[in-house]
């Protein structure tokens, strides 16, 4: 099997990094961890991009989530576009706001409201203000290595530009320890606002853990009898797991939902969206932003939840996700490595568990990278309902070859 040059995206990571600082940054920069991976692309089609050096790739990052039914989906870009000839942002909301925040009402358990932003970022810490309005207390209750975007409160401490202050008010505890929360909520009795918590681990570098059994249950009841409120960060999972919200399929209830990256099938909208009990304290926090009122994007939204609700898309995800678990995991044993898949099918963390540091495992992603499936070494995957099983099928034979590649 050929594989790939990255020449034309090399020369335009020279160009950008003169006006750019870094050239790319943020996450799209940490794919460069990858010697050779494409790092620009020319255009995206359904489950695929084409990079700038013309190489096609069966994309499983799907834009870090937002692709849910695929690149420029007919229904969704019609919609957007269709709102876009009326009016994008203009000096009033648009009806679609309501629609919207119906339609999210409707399809998502808990919801009795919604608010719009941007990024998962504004939800997420919307959330916090919230749970701090609403309680009148000051702590917030987050999982070691989890993410819920770049406010400094956020990032890990000593993160260029935070200072200490920053931090003062978080408590971190890890993933599925019921007894730390316990220790938590006593050290810190009748202080703590919120618990903030992605439905299940996924952090970067590390198996993804999902919750043990009875873990969602037990914080659930400690949070309702503290009087702390619970939000999901669902920005990552949301709409991959179950469509009413991934807390249903882990069978608990939250207050608060924090929804963003597959909302709108890559259009910029996140939504924060709760329970009766919270919708004064959200109407007195002042959370805006000069481009929250984009209405193409709440069009898009809105018929992107209509296609996902008419098509199941979150079971349709996770079949396919497991026919690419399933296969890679085969490929592998036949190749006499062990690769480990963690997490949901529809979001699926890989790993080659053959030595300790990864190397191997880097190397086989490079490998298949530059063959023209797109994973990323030390990131979970997305899988959307674009993914065909000829793409499954196409994926594993260039996975095979990789492992041939090694082995020679
Ligand atoms: C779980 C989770 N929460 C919040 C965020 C932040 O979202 P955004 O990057 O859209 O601000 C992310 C982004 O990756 C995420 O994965």
């Amino acid at each position: 099997m050929d594989t790939y040059d990255f020449s034309s995206s090399r020369a335009l990571f020279e160009r950008a990094g003169r006006v750019i600082p870094g050239g790319i940054y943020g996450h799209y920069g940490l794919a460069m961890i990858t010697p050779e991976t494409p790092l620009y692309f020319s255009k995206a089609e359904g489950s695929h991009f084409v990079d700038v050096d013309g190489n096609r790739f069966i994309d499983y990052m799907c834009a870090y989530g937002p692709s849910i039914l695929g690149y420029n989906h007919p229904v969704v870009d019609a919609a957007a576009r269709e709102q876009v000839n009326r009016g994008n942002t203009v000096t009033l909301s648009s009806p679609v706001m309501v629609e919207l925040a119906e339609k999210l009402v409707e399809l998502i358990t808990i919801a009795d409201w919604a608010f719009f932003a941007k990024n998962g970022g504004d939800v997420t810490n919307l959330a916090t203000l919230v749970a701090r309005a609403a309680t009148g207390r000051k702590k917030i209750l987050k999982i070691n290595g989890g993410y819920h975007g770049v406010a400094p409160w956020m990032q890990e401490p000593e993160s260029g530009g935070t200072v200490d202050e920053d931090f003062a008010n978080i408590i971190s505890i890890d993933w599925n320890s019921t007894s730390q929360l316990e220790q938590a909520i006593s050290d810190h009795k009748g202080l703590i606002a919120g618990f903030i918590s992605s439905p299940y681990h996924h952090p970067v570098f590390q198996d993804n853990v999902l919750p043990e059994e009875g873990y969602w249950a037990a914080v659930e009841k400690l949070c309702r009898r503290e009087g702390i409120v619970l939000i999901v960060d669902d920005v990552r999972a949301g709409f991959r797991i179950d469509l009413r919200g991934s807390n249903e399929f882990f069978g608990f209830k939250p207050d608060l939902i924090c929804l963003g990256k597959a909302l709108a099938n890559g259009y910029p909208i996140s939504a924060l969206v709760g329970t009766d009990a919270l919708r004064e304290a959200v109407q007195g926090v002042f959370c805006t932003g000069t481009m929250y009122f984009g209405s193409a994007p709440m069009a898009a939204a809105l018929a992107n939840i209509t296609e996902l609700m008419k098509n199941d898309a979150a079971a349709l995800i996770n079949q396919t996700g497991r026919k690419l678990a399933d296969g890679l995991t085969k490929v592998a044993a036949d190749n006499g490595f062990d690769l480990k898949v963690s997490g949901p099918y529809s979001m699926p963390y890989l790993r080659i568990t053959n030595d300790d540091d990864m190397t191997l495992h880097f190397d086989w992603i490079a490998r298949c990278v530059e063959r023209g499936a797109y994973f990323l070494p030390y990131h979970n995957h997305f899988i959307s309902a674009a993914h065909t099983d000829a793409d499954i099928e196409e994926t594993l034979g260039i996975a095979n070859d990789a492992f041939q590649s090694m082995k020679q």
